[in-house]
């Protein structure tokens, strides 16, 4: 057993995902617009010897928003110090994660709308003049402090911009929003992952792959590897595409790449709502689902391939979204209700 434990090194699904990141802006796929900017800005803070300015990047889960962070830290020769909104309970814990940064250092704080208040007032001059303000004793005696940090760049991450404060959006200099990937791009992702995975698969394997992937790098290379599980079992390691299409059903994703909590929520609206509109709350408990679940991680998607739209009496269903479910579409009563915020 020991030697077991010695000997074998067990690679776990996330410690794959880390080895899947691109660890410089030439090998990051997509998001052009945002690379292009975070090169010109990288490097002329380099050439000042400066930190680079803070960036929140915003968008739905699973594009690359963490990757990003540890690609400026790597091309800007510092430490990455990963954090988290909800993991950053009270003014001293980030107070104790700033006091430890060094020069230019960058601090990535994921889910950055979940700061709560106090934690979010010590960032603010943080962010601003790199300096602590804190408050030492009580009652008349009390005084304020300042202590001075080190020069570092923030990195925020969010899925929803709408949900951070203005004073904090503010003292972010560069503001990128992620959109979801090309196809053709997703398929540059995979056939670079299965290089690093050593996986055997056929190029019209990879494109049905990437059409399934709703448009997000990390279901792409989920996908992958399950898909490269079920060619090793059923097929010696070889992935054609039959065997993606085979393993792509057992996962129940369909053609277009939804699942059945896609599907639920297209049906809910069409059969239930009489295809909208329907407020978010009200489909988010018919579905069983939190609203921002519903906000962040379906309806990007689904609004991208036009099944539904948001509109401001609440969601409808699209005509597609009736096809893709194989039901007859009947024009609302009102036009209005398909006119998109
Ligand atoms: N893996 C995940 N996201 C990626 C991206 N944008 N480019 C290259 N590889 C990736």
């Amino acid at each position: 057993m020991n030697d077991f434990i010695k000997t074998t090194k067990l690679t776990s699904d996330a410690e794959i995902e880390n080895s899947l990141r691109p660890t410089a802006l030439d090998d990051y796929i997509g998001q052009e617009s945002v690379k292009e900017g975070l090169k010109i800005y990288m490097q002329a803070a380099k050439q000042r010897g400066e930190a680079l300015d803070h960036v929140l990047l915003y968008g739905p889960p699973g594009l690359g928003k963490t990757t990003l962070s540890h690609i400026i830290a790597g091309e800007m020769g510092c430490q990455l110090k990963v954090t988290s909104g909800p993991a950053i309970e009270h003014a001293a814990d980030l107070a104790a994660i700033l006091t430890n940064l060094q020069r230019n250092d960058v601090l990535f704080i994921d889910e950055i709308h979940r700061l709560n208040h106090s934690v979010e007032e010590i960032l603010y001059p943080a962010m601003e003049d790199f300096s602590l303000d804190f408050i030492v004793g009580k009652g008349p005696s009390a005084r304020n402090m300042r202590l001075k940090l080190q020069p570092f760049t923030l990195v925020g991450a969010t899925t929803k911009s709408g949900a951070i404060s203005a004073p904090l959006r503010d003292r972010f200099g560069i503001i990128h929003r992620l959109e979801l990937y090309e196809e053709a791009d997703l398929v540059k992702i995979l056939k670079r992952s299965s290089g690093i995975l050593d996986v055997n698969i056929e190029e019209d394997a990879i494109g049905e792959i990437a059409r399934r992937s709703r448009g997000t790098p990390r279901i792409a290379n989920r996908l992958l590897k399950r898909v490269r599980d079920y060619a090793e079992v059923k097929n010696g390691g070889l992935v054609t595409l039959d065997i993606a299409r085979d393993a792509l059903r057992l996962m129940d994703v369909d053609d277009k790449g939804l699942d059945f909590v896609d599907r639920r929520l297209l049906d809910k609206i069409i059969t239930v709502f009489k295809g909208g509109p329907v407020g978010v709350e009200t489909l988010a408990t018919a579905i069983g689902e939190e609203v921002s679940t519903v906000e962040d991680v379906y309806e990007p998607y689904l609004i991208r391939l036009g099944y539904i739209a948001r509109t401001p009496r609440g969601r409808v269903a699209l005509e597609g979204a009736y096809r893709h479910l194989g039901l007859e579409y009947t024009e609302p009563k009102d036009k209005a209700d398909t006119q998109t915020e």
